[in-house]
């Protein structure tokens, strides 16, 4: 399988550089994009960047991943705390998936501790703001060496 990681980004996410930025920090998702690609260019990946606020589309993603990408990172924003549709999706997959989340979901409020991702993703990586994108990828390339 080629190194083509898709990275996928749920709901409100296109508003990341102006929302709640005490949380989520200034940079925007070009921004997060842009470093992505260029991190993955380092690693010999490559990346293909999506953000959607409908979760049926993210459900439609994750299948298309499967057998087309080596990797998925998925940052669902809210629906990781209600969507049995991913957790299924993401159970039906053959490829791997890392949750990101750019906060520390478990410093927050209790309807943010449980991810219905978690126990179904190779891994999960919080609280790092935009860098967990990036230890993703690295996490990602180490998998594959
Ligand atoms: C988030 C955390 C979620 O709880 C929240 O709903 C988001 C963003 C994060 O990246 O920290 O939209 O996924």
């Amino acid at each position: 399988m080629a190194g083509i990681v898709h990275i996928l980004n749920g709901p409100n996410l296109n508003l990341l550089g102006t929302r709640e930025t005490d949380t989520y920090g200034s940079q925007t998702l070009a921004d997060i994009e842009a470093a992505c690609a260029t991190r993955a260019g380092e690693l010999g990946l490559s990346v293909e960047f999506h953000q959607t606020n409908d979760e049926g589309v993210l459900v439609d993603r994750l299948h298309a991943a499967n057998g087309k990408a080596a990797a998925v990172i998925l940052n669902a924003g809210a629906y990781t705390h209600t969507s049995i549709a991913l957790h299924d999706a993401v159970r039906a997959i053959e490829v791997p998936v890392v949750e990101v989340h750019l906060s520390n979901v478990y410093a927050r409020e209790d309807f943010r501790h449980r991810s219905m991702i978690a126990p179904v993703a190779a891994g999960s990586i919080v609280g790092f703001g935009a860098r967990g994108y990036l230890l993703a990828l690295q996490a990602i390339a180490d998998m594959r060496a």
